[in-house]
């Protein structure tokens, strides 16, 4: 949701912002800016339109460079994607912003500020800010003072970068609810929203608190925290590289990501498994002490996150934990019952979606026995505030269709389900052969991506569809949903999915020769049911897309299907995830769309 990249050093600062914005485009991408301070001191600005590369032509026809500058790449709440909308905003002369999040009072503040004669060119929040600044600095020359004051004025949830001529060796940042990090370099010094955006110019980092303001110059960056003390915070070294994060010979990230998946399950298992043995050591001391008094489980998360938890329930009950599932946008607005002894789970790819977050700090004084979150990115916001963290290891995931976010935070689950059940007497036989199904689960979607010509063949069919009908039952509900959100998120196909039981209490009005449906057939109890129930989608003429175990009889008459061998139980939902993924993908290039970037969505929903 928005991306801010600032920079200040003795050199062009100018192709580092290009290049962090180029990396921040996940984030948001219907326009993009950048401000600099020229030699003159004055404030330079370019937007445009469209993605970086746009912005990249612009800038490099107007040769524009600096060693002081901010930029942005936006995804938009206030106002259309137009050039008049795009970041940076400007108060006259006097600052530039950048912005990612939301100002709850925009409205008030612009109607305060155009009664004193303020005129704004654009419908969004952010120049509301700039000008709110312009006003208290008339009355306040101290820059830094001026800041703080006009910041005290907004509500909602933010991080800016500001950059003025009233200031010109140093930029200011405040991190107040929107994530924001300091890179660290020799006489140079940056700012961006991730770390991701910085790695092609250091590994060192400081990641701000919440209501921390930091004043950026070459040499120093000195930080204050909401009371306006100066406090220190740690450094921290990324561990991630910098090629980590770029495409390699794929040509798309999530076809990378998808690819990466043996990989980064492996990387997820590491150190937590060994010898038929859940090595439950490696979450540490604070897990152990929760996972003791553990009775119940209550998940919170959005988007595929949520269907994470949604397939974790099947398997905490299983094992006689309780367990409920939330989205988060719901959870944080609802009074909620919390039974005794229930930990708090949230599930998170970015660690910094608005809705998991707000859960996660409304959840500290409701009674629940503390909280863990399951995510990807050591330094987020979920893993700072929360009692324990289970991180999945998967890497930079760049394709806002998460994809090996998913697998792992699957993996992440069955680990913790394995620690929740041997509290509750899991034999150690049976701990033997759910770790061992875990070891093999690396090699089995190593076999499953070997059908991706199959697959992309497959494909074919639903190219000129508009409906697509994912249906699974049990476990395979959830992973029917995630399948249904991948396909309509990349190749703007409407899918939906539903428990193929309900079928006919509605959808099947639905099915005729033009709904593709799709299904997941593993060899579980409920085989014969789900069979029962595709047997009435036939007989309506609706087509049939199947992927199934190779024990599995079918015994219907006109069907697709791939078949999957050598699958366990236990890890069965993660596999058969990785042919609707692959799917998805071949029908959003069948379709042209923008398969890492698709319309209108943004990778970390930072904003409600
Ligand atoms: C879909 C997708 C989203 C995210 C959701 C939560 O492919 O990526 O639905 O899962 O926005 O994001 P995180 O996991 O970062 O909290």
């Amino acid at each position: 949701m928005c991306g801010i990249v600032g920079g200040i050093a003795q050199r062009d600062v100018v192709p580092i912002l290009m290049e962090g914005l180029k990396r921040l485009e996940y984030r948001g991408y219907d326009s993009a800016g950048v401000a600099v301070l020229d030699e003159r001191q004055h404030i330079q600005r370019i937007r445009s339109v469209g993605k970086v590369a746009a912005l990249k032509d612009l800038i490099d026809g107007a040769a524009l460079s600096s060693s002081l500058g901010i930029a942005h790449t936006r995804w938009a709440t206030h106002g259309m994607p137009a050039e008049r909308n795009a970041h940076p905003h400007m108060s006259g002369e006097r600052v530039a912003i950048v912005h990612n999040g939301i100002i709850e009072n925009y409205a008030d503040l612009r109607q305060d500020l155009s009664a004193k004669g303020f005129t704004f060119t654009s419908e969004t929040d952010t120049e509301v800010i700039a000008h709110l600044l312009a006003d208290v600095l008339a009355s306040e020359p101290d820059f830094i003072k001026a800041i703080r004051k006009a910041s005290s004025k907004l509500v909602g949830a933010y991080a800016l970068a500001v950059v003025s001529p009233d200031d010109p060796d140093q930029m200011v940042v405040i991190r107040a609810g929107s994530p924001l990090v300091i890179g660290l370099g020799v006489g140079e010094n940056f700012i961006a929203s991730d770390v991701f955006a910085l790695l092609p110019v250091t590994q060192r980092f400081i990641f701000l608190d919440e209501g921390d303001l930091a004043h950026v110059s070459r040499d120093e960056v000195r930080i204050f925290d909401d009371q306006g003390r100066q406090v220190e915070r740690e450094v921290r070294t990324s561990r991630v590289s910098a090629s980590s994060a770029e495409k390699g010979p794929y040509r798309h990230y999530m076809l990378k990501e998808i690819f990466e998946q043996p990989a980064v399950i492996a990387e997820t298992l590491e150190g937590r498994i060994h010898k038929g043995k859940l090595l439950e050591d490696s979450f540490g001391f604070e897990a152990k002490q929760l996972l003791d008094k553990t009775q119940n489980v209550h998940i919170i998360a959005c988007g595929t996150s949520y269907h994470a938890g949604l397939v974790a329930r099947y398997w905490l009950e299983e094992v006689g934990i309780h367990c409920s599932v939330e989205v988060a946008s719901e959870f944080r607005y609802r009074q909620v019952v919390v039974p005794e002894n229930t930990l708090f789970v949230t599930i998170s790819q970015s660690g910094e979606t608005a809705d998991t977050l707000a859960a996660l700090r409304g959840a500290e004084t409701q009674g629940y026995l503390g909280s863990l979150t399951i995510c990807n990115v050591p330094e987020s916001s979920l893993v700072r505030e929360s009692n324990v963290a289970l991180m999945t290891r998967a890497g930079p995931e760049i394709g806002v269709a998460s994809t090996k976010a998913f697998s792992t935070q699957l993996v992440a689950l069955r680990l913790l389900v394995l620690a929740l059940a041997k509290r509750r007497g899991m034999s150690t036989e049976r701990e033997r052969e759910l770790v061992e199904e875990l070891h093999a689960l690396p090699r089995q979607v190593e076999v499953i991506l070997e059908l991706n010509d199959a697959i992309k063949e497959m494909a074919n069919a639903f190219a000129e569809k508009n409906h697509a009908l994912f249906l699974g039952r049990g476990s395979f509900y959830p992973i029917a949903m995630e399948g249904a959100l991948k396909l309509k998120e990349i190749s703007y196909i409407h899918a939906e999915a539903y428990p193929a039981g309900e079928l006919k209490h509605g959808p099947l009005a639905l099915v005729d020769a033009e709904m593709p449906v799709i299904c997941a057939l593993p060899d579980d109890p409920l085989l014969e049911k789900v069979i029962s129930n595709l047997q009435e989608v036939r007989a309506r003429g609706g087509e049939l897309f199947l992927f199934s175990d190779q024990k599995v009889k079918i015994g219907l008459d006109r069907f697709q299907n791939l078949t999957l061998s050598d699958i366990y139980p236990s890890t069965a939902p993660i596999v058969y995830t990785v042919p609707l993924q692959l799917l998805s993908y071949h029908v959003a290039i069948l379709k042209g769309t923008d398969v890492d970037q698709p319309r209108n969505l943004a990778k970390s929903v930072t904003v409600e």
